[in-house]
């Protein structure tokens, strides 16, 4: 959610603040700020909507020279996106300034319980409450750090804290509980921050932060301790990527470019992999052979587009282990009172890491004894940190807000771990997983293929820019596809869309169709389930005998659809369940084309924000 970056050391902290703010934009952008600490005083500057109107009220009023600075960008929970709500939140002798992400859930009682002390509030964030508590225990004594240990130990719910004191000029402090924190270490500077990407033009190496820590940096020194002020161990980690992936490079979105970069990311995901003997090697693993076999479910749980994923994975988990396999939205799961113990294998997939729906699903699979294999993209996040196993799924950083090329890696790292099970249990041959391996490596050629013959499709979404609805039809693994086609067509073009597994159309859907409805189909392989696909060539006629405007997907050389469909747009032939990594692309590219011709941000859809760390 917000984007907070923290910064001591030599450089200009204002220039390092900003520039990390940039790179974090992403995360949240409903408004943003800054504060510094010189000559003694605190300056700050705050303003609602994107980074740009910060940038331009510090032109207007540049804040002085320091050293020692901290920034954030916001995605509102309590109190509207306003100048007032923005963070940083001073106490009310604006000695102390804080940064907040996540939701303090006690605030209303600590508000209460300060205004009755006559504190004056001066925004209607829950945030603002940390500001007071920590003026008030550093009047009565106490060093900013123990300060905030103190103040966290009062505080309920989810949070990221960044704190600076008028009179600790060198000094910047953070805590964390249930929300993303890192400290980048540098050599005569160091930073906090939600994520590396904001210091990773200075520095490559990191620490972690876990739940209940705080950390104190300074030029100097980085120290960390839990809530009590007890020394923690320190995890260190090196971050493989650098500011350059960070970049647009040439494209006009990120989204863009993130979608260009899927044949690499799919590459990446595959890499050194499979050892000589074909056996599967995972980045963490902390589960056995034998208690692999153990397994008689396979829960998969995520949200949004890794949701989808997990769909699509089911088909390929089911057919290559005999496992039964569920999907569940992670944020239902643990309100329905699962079916889970020590036989089930819990996979969590997330981009992030830190998505506080799959986080907390995670946690109550564990207590009631499941076993968890992550699959994600980023090092050292929450996720693969509390689960049993990991698989990184190397898509490298993704940076606009629609989910693209981490689609595609979570298919295939599941599809691996898929392959792995089916090889220890036995339900697939040592020399068929070696096929699938080689269809696998196969994929990135074909992806690049489609997304060199995107024009037609951008003219599509360009002459469909004034559709009020377009909808989405799939069946087996392409019906997921249809989920997310429509997914990214709402969050960034704002348009009415919906996917639907294309048999359920009869049931009530069909009843949407008139005349001109654009109807995306995505067609399965005649060669692999030849069923499948009379069934929806069949279900093409169906909406285009009531007026819909047919847009099919389909492999190259399949002929049978081509009477049904206005506008054909061809994929590589690829095996049944492969056929969802070339088959979104297209769908990708026409909801960035069709987003960008109905002048909406790409990158930065309203609303929403890349890691979404409150439930
Ligand atoms: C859609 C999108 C979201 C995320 C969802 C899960 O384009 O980006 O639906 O897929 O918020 O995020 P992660 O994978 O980070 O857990």
């Amino acid at each position: 959610m917000c984007g907070i970056v923290g910064y001591v050391g030599e450089q200009a902290a204002l220039d390092v603040v900003l520039d990390g703010l940039r790179r974090l934009e992403y995360r949240g952008y409903d408004s943003a700020g800054v504060a510094v600490v010189a000559d003694g005083a605190l300056a700050m500057t705050k303003a609602a909507g994107k980074l740009a109107n910060l940038e331009k009220a510090l032109s207007a009023e540049p804040v002085p020279s320091s050293s020692t600075g901290i920034g954030h960008t916001r995605w509102a929970t309590h109190g509207p996106p306003t100048d007032r709500n923005a963070h940083p939140h001073l106490d009310e002798a604006g000695r102390v300034a804080v940064i907040h992400n996540g939701i303090i859930e006690n605030f209303a009682r600590l508000r209460h319980e300060l205004e009755r002390a006559g504190v004056t509030f001066q925004s209607d964030t829950d945030t603002e409450v940390v500001s007071h508590l920590l003026a008030a225990e550093v009047a009565a004594g106490a060093e900013l750090g123990d300060a905030m240990r103190t103040v966290c130990r009062r505080l309920d719910g989810a949070f990221t804290l960044v704190a600076v004191h008028s009179e600790a000029p060198d000094r910047v402090v953070a805590a964390r509980r249930n929300s993303p924190l890192v400290v980048g270490l540098g050599a005569g500077e160091n930073f906090v921050a939600s994520d590396v990407s904001a210091f990773i033009a200075h520095t490559r190496d990191a620490l972690e932060v876990a739940d209940g820590q705080v950390v104190e940096i300074t030029p100097d020194t980085v120290v960390l301790t839990d809530f009590d002020g007890a020394p923690v161990p320190e995890r260190r980690f090196h971050v493989d990527w650098d500011a350059a992936a960070a970049e647009k490079d040439g494209h006009d979105y990120f989204m863009l470019k993130e979608i260009a970069e899927q044949p690499k990311a799919v590459a990446d995901t595959l890499l050194g992999r499979i050892d000589e003997a074909g056996n599967l090697t995972l980045d963490e693993m902390r589960l056995s052979d034998d208690e692999l076999r153990e397994i008689d479910k396979i829960i998969i749980l995520a949200a949004g587009t890794s949701y989808y994923a997990g769909l699509v994975a089911k088909y390929a988990i089911e057919h290559w282990t005999r496992i039964a396999c569920e999907v569940e939205l992670a944020s239902e799961f643990r309100y329905r009172d699962p079916i889970v113990d020590r036989g089930t294998l819990v996979v969590v997939i997330s981009q992030s890491g830190e998505t506080m729906d799959t986080l907390m699903a995670l946690r109550y699979a564990r207590d009631q004894g499941a076993r968890v294999l992550a699959i994600c993209n980023t090092n050292g996040a929450t996720i693969p940190r509390e689960s049993d196993a990991v698989l990184y799924t190397r898509a490298g950083i993704e940076v606009a807000v629609a989910s693209t090329k981490a689609f595609l890696t979570q298919i295939v790292a599941c599809y691996l771990v898929a392959l792995y099970l089916g090889q220890i249990r036995g339900t697939k041959w040592g020399d068929e997983v070696a096929g699938v391996l080689r269809d696998l490596a196969a994929m990135p050629p074909k992806v690049e293929r489609v997304l060199a013959s995107m024009e037609p499709v951008r003219e599509l979404a360009r002459s469909l820019a004034d559709a009020t609805s377009v909808l989405f039809l799939g069946r087996h693994v392409g019906y997921p596809v249809a989920l997310e086609g429509a997914l990214k067509l709402k969050e960034i073009a704002y348009m009415h869309a919906e996917g639907f597994a294309a048999g359920e159309l009869k049931h009530g859907p069909i009843a949407l169709i008139e005349d001109g409805v654009p109807v995306f189909v995505v067609v399965p392989s005649p060669q692999g389930r030849s069923v499948l696909h009379d069934k929806i060539v069949s279900n093409i006629q169906e909406v285009r005998a009531r007026g819909a405007r047919t847009i099919v997907i389909a492999e190259e050389g399949d002929e049978t659809v081509e009477p049904y469909a206005d506008h054909l747009i061809r994929v590589p032939v690829c095996p049944t369940l492969l056929q969802p990594l070339v088959a979104v692309v297209p769908l990708q590219v026409f909801a960035c084309e069709m987003a960008a011709v109905r002048g909406f941000d790409v990158d930065q859809p309203r609303n929403l924000a890349k890691s979404v760390t409150v439930e």
